[in-house]
């Protein structure tokens, strides 16, 4: 298996440049996590790697080469927009889509049948599409990228409005995919699934690429923070404390960033004047801690 390479991609929609000389690459067999706001540019760059849209500026390379139909045939793509026929069964759907990309009628079947097996939908192989659940139309959508055993897989915002049984169904596939030395990238909103499947991820902002990394080299250029929980103490007490650089109140604590030249000790001994100190522990930066700063909320998408 191969890397894909997003390198230097831009793109205009008339005035308003969606991407921004985008470039990154996903290395055979790693889960690639794409974030960022609504409107920042994650599904332009996916329909232009899969070859849907094509790019002004840029290109994206497969084992080094630029991606062509030749290439493109052998990637799994799940769009945004699902595009699923409402009034075909979930079995003709799948394997009238593994036939398109070129199995045998016998093979389209057999991998209708083991796709539709694995995602749970077996039982709905005959339903037609409209009759399904939200969380049974992804299933579909996903086993759709599926079908054909892709090199390489691209979805975007597979978890979106997916049940936790659907969640954990789509983690484990994502997860087999690299297992097996496939690329894999997809975007979310959902940081938290980010952070459990991803080896890195990439912020775009803008059209442009705000981070990109592993979660843990991420993670040690955010200020590490402890959680300190004091009883009885006044309410301000951090405020006039010289320990503290930075504090934000929790439900039943303090999220604390040091002030430089001071350590946890200084921080305990200053507590234990004001209170009783229930809880004091380091605390790693979540994603939601890292980007806050990286993904702009104001970004909307004025589509
Ligand atoms: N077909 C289109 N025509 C005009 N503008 C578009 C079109 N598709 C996307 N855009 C604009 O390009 C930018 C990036 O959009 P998109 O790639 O969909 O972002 P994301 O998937 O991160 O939400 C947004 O400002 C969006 O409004
Ligand atoms: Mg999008």
């Amino acid at each position: 298996m191969k890397p894909l390479e997003i390198n230097a991609l831009s793109k205009r929609y008339g005035e308003r440049l969606a991407l921004d000389s985008l470039s990154f690459t996903v290395p055979p067999g790693e889960i690639f996590g794409f974030v960022g706001s609504n409107g920042a540019g994650k599904t332009t760059t996916m329909r232009i790697a899969v070859g849907v849209l094509e790019a002004d500026e840029g290109e994206v390379r497969y084992g080094g080469e630029p991606v062509d139909v030749h290439s493109s045939a052998r990637f799994g793509y799940m769009p945004e927009e699902r595009g699923l026929y409402p009034k075909m069964t979930v079995a003709k759907h799948l394997v009238y889509l593994a036939q398109l990309h070129g199995l045998s009628a016998k093979d389209a079947r057999e991998a209708m049948t083991s796709w539709t097996e694995r995602l749970h939908l077996a039982e709905r192989r005959d339903s037609t599409i409209d009759a399904l659940s939200l969380g049974n139309r992804q299933r579909v959508q996903l086993a759709a990228a599926l079908v054909h055993d892709p090199d390489v897989l691209i979805l975007d915002e597979p978890f979106s409005g997916l049940d936790p049984l659907a969640v954990q169904d789509m983690a484990q596939v994502i997860k087999q995919k690299a297992a097996e030395g496939a690329p894999v990238l997809f975007s979310s909103h959902q940081l938290d699934l980010v952070e459990q499947l991803c080896d890195r991820v990439a912020v775009i902002r803008h059209g442009r690429l705000a981070a990109c990394g592993s979660l843990d080299g991420l993670r040690s250029a955010e200020p590490a923070r402890i959680f300190l929980q004091v009883d009885g103490a006044r309410n301000d007490w951090p405020e006039r404390c010289a320990a503290v650089a930075g504090f934000e109140r929790h439900d039943n604590g303090l999220l604390i960033e040091l002030a430089a030249g001071h350590d946890e000790n200084d921080l305990l001994r200053a507590a234990m004047e004001q209170g009783v100190v229930r809880r004091l522990a380091w605390q790693r930066p979540t994603l939601t801690d890292m980007f806050r700063n990286l993904i702009d909320p104001a970004e909307g998408s004025v589509r």
